[in-house]
């Protein structure tokens, strides 16, 4: 699969990983600090947070979820005292002074604020300096004591298990954000995962689809030693909690942006009034725009013995097919169906007219860059088959081995369900986002002089006997591997059978 030349590869970069790393002096301070203030900023944390739940678990008691009940003084009260709890147990966790720029507008002029970048856990200190309501989980309600405070902020549930859940929640926002300032304020994070703070990826549109005006909130934390950020690969929260208590001080900044109403356009397109806000907030922050998306992290984090190996080429195709439209009606079932017709064609090769009536859609500009992407000789033509890999694999990036067999569902032969050595090898570059795949030194210890050909079955079990598969047995351009062709796959240091 080629790569268009007109993205730089900005999407190939992760920015849901977080390496930390330290220098000596600071080892040896968060030795020191570990055996001093770690223990005694853990214990008084913890009991802030243990006195904050019977004050929550009071005012939650007896309202309902569907109207704002009149605040009587108690509740008021209550609501004052978990201020102040809230706000003595984050000075105890290190966040002594929290710097806070621009002014937050009244619910009733803006009912949205939207919070980037989301890197962070601590990203609550804003939530609970405010008590605004927030989007999350459903299960984040039995979480224990944080689940009673969580609930205290009256939280947009997103009920996962439910189908309609999306149209569910934007439903619940929408409802609340034209309450005029009866339910208090909603903070989204609208990037709606964490990330390292390096870019703003995509927004989702929840946020936007009321159409209703926003004030942009940006966050930073100015540390020299990174110990907030929690992504999906990188230190575990208990670790950052660790860590952090062990800073002596940890600063923050929120700064409230001046409000933005959107344009009637951007009212009626909410991708577009996303757009604009991330734009906006992303030059506050000074930081560059990433053109990744919640969904991304799956593609970008996926595990297995076939996992991506270059991202930059499949990201690129992931957006091209969502932005077509392509990722919502999306099931196994299309797949095995497209796959059937596609093997039916026998690698005849396509123009974009016919990709185009493949998938019974227009030719427009999208299909014409999805099309280019599979044309490897540029002369117009290219192989479906490739273009259901690299689906099959952005679709389901963790099974990569379902993938591989809806490979070979389309290459193999009828008689005896072989597939040849280049088809496997083309395969495999979809697969694994790279070029050149060179199998001979698979099809060496294969020991298999008559021919270059393998089934499923066989390769199956080949690569289950090498979970270094990638690595060992392959070689392509810019393989990780540093010198020479790979060494025989029977002998490697890695195998754990051994
Ligand atoms: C954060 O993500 C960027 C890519 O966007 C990556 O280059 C960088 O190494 C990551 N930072 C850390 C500390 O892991």
């Amino acid at each position: 699969m080629k790569s268009s030349n007109s993205r730089p590869s900005r999407v190939g970069r992760n920015p849901f990983v977080h390496k930390l790393k330290f220098t000596v002096t600071e080892k040896i301070k968060i030795g020191l600090m570990s055996v001093t203030v770690f223990p005694v900023r853990l214990l008084l944390v913890s009991t802030l947070m243990l006195l904050a739940w019977p004050f929550a678990f009071t005012a939650a008691l007896g309202r309902s979820d569907f109207v704002i009940e009149p605040q009587p003084w108690w509740r008021r009260f209550i609501d004052l005292c978990l201020r102040v709890i809230m706000r003595a147990m984050w000075f105890c966790g290190g966040f002594h002074w929290i710097k806070v720029k621009g002014e937050r507008a009244a619910a009733s002029e803006v009912p949205i604020l939207t919070v980037a970048p989301h890197s962070s856990y601590f990203d609550a200190i804003p939530v609970t300096m405010t008590m605004c309501s927030i989007v999350t989980k459903l299960e984040s309600k039995s979480i224990p004591v944080w689940g009673t405070l969580i609930s205290y902020i009256r939280p947009v549930f997103v009920f996962r298990s439910d189908q309609d859940s999306r149209r569910k929640t934007v439903e619940e926002i929408s409802r609340r954000a034209q309450s005029g300032g009866e339910w208090p304020q909603i903070m989204i994070f609208p990037e709606g995962t964490c990330t390292n703070r390096s870019g703003l990826i995509l927004f989702k549109a929840g946020a936007f689809i009321p159409g209703l005006p926003v004030q942009p909130v940006v966050l930073r934390y100015p540390n020299k030693l990174d110990t907030v950020t929690w992504t999906w690969q990188g230190p575990a929260a208990f670790k950052i909690l660790w860590l952090t208590l062990c800073q002596p001080h940890n600063p923050m900044e929120i700064e409230y942006l001046p409000i933005y109403t959107p344009s009637k356009e951007e009212k009626e397109n909410p991708a577009l009034f996303a757009n604009n806000v991330r734009k906006l907030m992303a030059k506050a922050l000074e930081l560059p725009l990433t053109d990744l998306s919640f969904d991304d992290r799956e593609i970008s984090l996926a595990r297995g013995p076939l996992r991506i190996h270059d991202l930059s080429s499949l990201l690129e195709f992931h957006q091209l097919v969502c932005r077509l439209g392509l990722r919502a009606g999306r099931t196994d079932n299309v797949l095995e169906e497209q796959a059937r017709r596609a093997r039916k064609l026998r690698g005849d090769r396509q123009s974009l007219e016919d990709f185009a009536q493949f998938l019974n859609l227009p030719v427009t500009d999208t299909l014409t860059q999805v099309h280019s992407l599979f044309d490897q000789r540029g002369d117009g033509q290219i192989d479906i088959r490739h273009y259901i890999i690299a689906l099959s694999t952005v679709h389901r990036p963790s099974k990569s081995m379902e993938t591989l067999k809806l490979a070979f569902k389309m290459y193999e032969s009828e008689e005896n369900g072989y597939v040849l050595e280049e088809e496997l090898a083309a395969i495999l570059e979809i697969m694994l986002g790279v070029k050149e795949v060179e199998l001979s030194g698979l099809f060496l210890t294969l020991d298999r002089p008559d021919s270059a050909k393998i089934t499923y079955d066989e390769l199956h079990h080949y690569i289950e006997q090498h979970p270094y598969f990638v690595q060992d047995c392959l070689d392509f351009q810019n393989h990780p591997r540093k010198f020479g062709p790979p060494k025989s796959c029977n002998g490697q240091k890695h195998n754990k059978e051994d």
